[in-house]
């Protein structure tokens, strides 16, 4: 038997599960049902990160302690991951005594070896990534890229530092004897070239906050919230019944996001190099998910919330577990793993409707009717299989062994797409063998033949699909007359001749499909509704609306000073997809976070034009909502044709947030 030990990132706790948050954990569900029905060993742990500047800072905020805030948000990413049918078999959080002590431990051990040293350090330090940053890193105004909102901070103080350029060549090495240890390619390409580059040795301590694991022997010092977290993984494996059995280089599956593979390939296992274990088996980091083609910003992430679409769906189609399961299903198939993705609510509906509803759902509700009219609603008594049907059986086979091969190679998508394809398949064939007209003819036979094979691909089906629609796969096989799935359950092989016999039981469809009104209406329920006041901006830039030399009413001075100008820093911008005239910017207003701005700017300027520009922007236009999420926060001020704008500017190293009278 395999060991499969597969985590998700633990999360931060400022925020509360979102859509983002909720694809990894997801994604490793799903994989540990797949290995489940391998009959591998498996366990999947998740969890929460709950020390930190951020949180710290975050709770005072509140007026809270700490450690009440961290409790309050950890329990709600506890309670969210059930209602998306995940099944962890651990829940760690940082705060826990369990995973303290053996922080404190590795610590230890580590120091033992040699490999942290007390020193000093400066420089700059983001709070949102809780990481160092290079001034290369960062944007014009240090913001994090990542967290535009943020800059980066100087940092100052004695602090611990772990030898982590002393493993630069075992890690080099490591990477190029396991080309599978860092996925996708581009990922790993990625690493390389950053270990290539040079490791410094990493700072792992911090003694101008006291929110975080005491350093052994050296309590003014907590340690660095990465080197506490990235341990949870380990920390977790340690009790009795776990018995590090989870914990060896065959069977460690780590899925991260993109923005924290650093952590996860260079510095955890340069971590563990030093203590001596082994080395996870892959690292995996899936893309990014973006809605309406906008990267989840917090006002958005909160308004996408996933178990108000799971509801929302479960109310469709049978409750809220039902309703994970085609959340579940959309973000496992529409995008591919690894790869950054649009999470569309329209597209959501459509997928709905056709795949699951008018494919799968179809050809259940299609199989059962037939059999209710000609087999007595039983699985037929006997079966003599001809060409056409041995053809689909032998389709079902190969279907079952590529989706395997697919899950294997972390490719959801993939095993879902084949799944289907047998789906499409099997629709297919119903129409080809035409059981009505063999009854017709009275060739009973024949009939049976058909309808067997139908009910064993669906037999098939309903254990291809449990690893990401397990409510449905088991409502699907109480309609086939079939138990849910258990621990005995394996992913099949090939066919198996169907137990004659078995009473069928037919029920309502699996996805009843919507309609226009209905789609339009569920739509309408769940487009994330952003902008506060109605959108009654009139467009975006450029402003030189009215001809040149055309005067309007004139206005009293105290009519002009309520407008608000405002110089502005451009610190990013980016095209909007679909969008030809518009660009998105980042801009900074001296505010305490940049300001998103959508300007009719990208006939005229690339977005790299206007990085680090200088703009007069209108900061007190009441925002106006572009639809999927886009909302634009005050205006750009310029002149001339949509194809050869000049922006209007001023002159001299003004600083952002100045305004104009
Ligand atoms: N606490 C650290 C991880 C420590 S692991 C030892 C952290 N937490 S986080 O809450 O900020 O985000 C963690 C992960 O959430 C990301 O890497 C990613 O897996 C997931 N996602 C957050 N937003 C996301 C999207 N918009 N799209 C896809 N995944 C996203 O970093």
């Amino acid at each position: 038997m395999s060991r499969f030990y597969v985590t998700t990132p633990i999360y931060y706790v400022n925020d509360v599960p979102h859509l983002g948050t909720a694809y990894t954990t997801i994604a490793a569900d799903a994989l540990r049902r797949y290995h489940l029905l391998r009959g591998d060993d498996t366990r999947m742990l998740t969890g929460t990160d709950e020390h930190g500047l951020k949180l710290e800072r975050e709770a005072q905020a509140r007026g809270i302690t700490p450690a009440a805030f961290v409790k309050e948000m950890s329990d709600r990413f506890e309670a969210a991951w059930p209602k998306l049918e995940i099944g962890n078999d651990d829940f760690i959080r940082t705060t826990q005594q369990r995973h303290e002590r053996l922080v404190q431990e590795l610590w230890t051990h580590i120091q033992s070896k040699g490999d942290i040293y007390l020193g000093a350090y400066e420089g700059l330090y983001c709070v949102g990534c809780e990481d160092f940053k290079t001034e290369k890193d960062l944007l014009p105004g240090g913001f994090c890229p990542l967290h535009p909102t943020m800059k980066a901070e100087l940092m100052k103080e004695p602090t611990y530092f772990f030898k982590l350029a002393k493993y630069q060549d075992q890690l080099l090495a490591h990477y190029e004897a396991n080309p599978d240890f860092i996925q996708p390619e581009s990922r790993r390409n990625e690493v390389v070239s950053f270990v290539k580059s040079g490791l410094k040795d990493l700072s792992v301590s911090r003694a101008s906050f006291t929110w975080g694991i005491p350093v052994p022997g050296d309590p003014k010092h907590v340690m660095f919230v990465w080197f506490d977290a990235l341990t949870n993984y380990w920390s977790a494996v340690q009790s009795p019944e776990a018995l590090k059995k989870y914990w060896s280089r065959d069977s460690v599956v780590h899925l991260v996001g993109k923005d924290i593979v650093r952590q996860h390939a260079v510095y955890w296992p340069a971590m563990l190099l030093s203590a001596g274990y082994d080395l996870p088996k892959t690292i995996y980091a899936h893309g990014f998910l973006t809605f309406g083609g906008q990267k989840m910003s917090k006002s958005l992430r909160n308004a996408v919330d996933p178990l108000g679409i799971a509801h929302a769906f479960g109310e469709i189609c049978g409750g809220d577990d039902a309703g994970a399961d085609v959340l579940r299903y959309q973000l496992l198939r529409a995008i591919a793993f690894g790869q950054d993705g649009d999470f569309d609510l329209a597209a959501m509906i459509e997928r709905y409707n056709a795949d699951l509803g008018k494919n799968l759902g179809n050809l259940l509700a299609r199989t059962l009717g037939l059999c209710a009219k000609m087999t007595g609603g039983k699985v037929p008594a006997s079966a003599t299989y001809q060409k056409l049907d041995q053809e689909l059986l032998v389709e079902a086979k190969r279907a079952a062994l590529r989706a395997r091969e697919e899950w294997d190679a972390l490719s959801p998508h993939r095993a879902l797409e084949t799944t289907w394809a047998l789906s499409t398949a099997a629709n297919v064939y119903v129409d080809r063998a035409a059981p009505w007209a063999e009854a017709k003819k009275g060739d009973q036979a024949r009939v049976d033949a058909i309808l067997a094979t139908l009910l064993e691909v669906l037999r098939v089906l309903s254990l291809m699909i449990w690893p990401v629609l397990p409510k449905k796969s088991d409502e699907m096989r109480a309609q086939l007359g079939l138990p849910p799935i258990g621990r005995g359950d394996r992913w099949p092989e090939g066919t198996e001749p169907s137990t004659a016999g078995r009473a069928l039981a037919p029920a309502p469809p699996l996805f009843p499909t919507l309609d226009a009104d209905g789609t339009r209406a569920l739509l309408e329920r769940l487009t994330p509704k952003l902008a506060e006041e109605p959108a009654v901006a009139p467009a975006v830039t450029p402003a030189a609306s009215a001809p040149a030399g055309e005067q309007g009413a004139p206005i009293s001075y105290d009519h002009f000073s309520t407008v608000d100008l405002r110089v502005g820093l451009v610190l990013s911008c980016e095209r909007v997809p679909k969008k030809d005239r518009l660009l998105r910017l980042a801009v900074d207003l001296g505010e305490a976070a940049p300001r998103t701005i959508v300007a009719g700017l990208a006939l005229t300027f690339k977005p790299e034009d206007l990085v680090g520009k200088r703009v007069v922007v209108v900061a007190n236009l009441a925002p106006r909502d572009f639809g999927k999420g886009l909302v634009s926060h005050g205006m750009v001020l310029a002149t001339g044709p949509s194809e050869s704008l000049t922006l209007a500017t001023v002159a001299g190293e003004v600083p952002a947030g100045a305004r104009l009278k």
